[in-house]
């Protein structure tokens, strides 16, 4: 099967999917003298054949390198490199890489064309699309930045071949949290299906991550600039990150621990099946994520308080109504703060 090409209207431009694509097919998108690829150095040793004969900076690996140095040192090599106007970037990794790598190529000389190749299953169904980009300024995630689409992405599933099981865990977080809000077809797929099914089928592979790139992207095309349905897309993240800050879990475990809790909370205050609840937890534990962990309501609900999405008296929560439908439920301060002491 070929290439396949889908254009995706934003506000700002068209965005160019290319689905099924081979690396090497970027040399058909853009003129390989005029681009420059941005990778971090694991994504770099891993695949570096697919480096040859391109102009590549090379950045630290980790969220820790997500911070203004590392744009200020790709902006150096970019000056060592000769870019100009006419200078196309593209970042080649996983989330890190296509966050620092837009917001960079967003700055430079006010701004050069980009395009994403992501590397791994969060990237692709998530940090790639929609246009997010930007650093952290020390702990504080995602602080500085802006929202500007890449021209591009290419798809190569073959470049998940190389990315260690932990991270395919944390990925599928970010699906299964897709499936919950938007998709009951999807969750029932995932169901049947294991992480192993998925790496030992291509196709089944590319089934999917189309399917959740399609999620995410016709969220964000009707609501790029995060009014409403966009917020659905932190389903599981409210708590989530309030967990992944004070006991330092992999986002995606992080994540679930925070869905499954988004759950007993629909369950509360939203009518929610509790077998459905069940179904989400299994599902979870079957994708080897984590569902629950026992921790200190006091310094979640602490955390939770400073939480950015508080809206002076009330928080702005995802529940489920059933699954594959959520909603935006505003709670009040007081009302959670019980919630979490007597029902998490
Ligand atoms: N912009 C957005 O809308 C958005 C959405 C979600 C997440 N994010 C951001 O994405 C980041 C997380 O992304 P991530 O989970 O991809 O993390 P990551 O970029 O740190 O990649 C995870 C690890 O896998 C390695 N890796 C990547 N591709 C590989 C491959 N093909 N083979 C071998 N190793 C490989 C990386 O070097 C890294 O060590 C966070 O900074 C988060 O804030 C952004
Ligand atoms: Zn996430």
């Amino acid at each position: 099967m070929g290439v396949r090409k889908i254009e995706h209207t934003f506000s700002e431009k068209k965005v160019s999917y290319y689905f099924d694509a081979d690396f090497s097919y970027l040399e058909k998108i853009v003129s390989k003298e005029k681009t420059v690829l941005i990778t971090d150095e694991i994504v770099f040793a891993a695949q570096q054949a697919k480096f040859e004969g391109w102009q590549t900076v090379v950045i630290k690996a980790g969220e820790q390198y997500k911070q203004q140095s590392t744009v200020d040192g790709i902006i150096q090599q970019l000056i060592e490199k000769e870019a100009d106007r006419n200078t196309f970037i593209v970042g080649v990794g996983g989330g890190v890489v296509t966050d620092v790598t837009g917001y960079a190529a967003s700055v430079y000389m006010r701004g050069l064309k980009f395009g994403f190749v992501p590397s791994t299953i969060l990237a692709m169904v998530d940090a790639s699309i929609g246009g997010k980009n930007g650093v952290d300024v020390g702990a504080y995630k995602n602080l500085v930045g802006l929202i500007k689409q890449p021209e591009f992405l290419l798809f190569d599933y073959s470049l998940l071949q190389t990315l260690p099981n932990a991270e395919w865990i944390n990925g599928f977080a970010e699906i299964i949290k897709h499936a919950c809000i938007k998709d009951a077809d999807l969750f029932s797929l995932l169901e049947k299906n294991s992480i192993e099914n998925f790496q030992s089928d291509a196709a089944l592979l590319a089934v999917l991550i189309e399917k959740n790139v399609q999620i995410k992207t016709t969220v964000v095309v009707a609501d790029e600039f995060e009014k409403g349905d966009r917020k659905l897309l932190n389903f599981g993240h409210t708590l989530g990150h309030a967990i992944e800050n004070i006991y330092q879990l992999p986002h995606g475990h992080a994540v679930s621990v925070g869905m499954v809790a988004a759950c007993t909370l629909s369950e509360k205050l939203n009518r929610f099946d509790p077998a459905a609840k069940e179904r989400v937890k299994q599902l979870i534990e079957k994708y080897r994520l984590t569902s629950i962990i026992s921790f200190d309501k006091e310094s979640i609900w602490n955390t939770l308080k400073m939480d950015k999405k508080r809206v002076s008296n009330e928080m702005n929560f995802i529940l489920l109504n059933k699954i594959g439908e959520a909603i935006i439920k505003p709670i009040p301060m007081q009302q959670l703060e019980e919630l979490i002491s007597q029902s998490l």
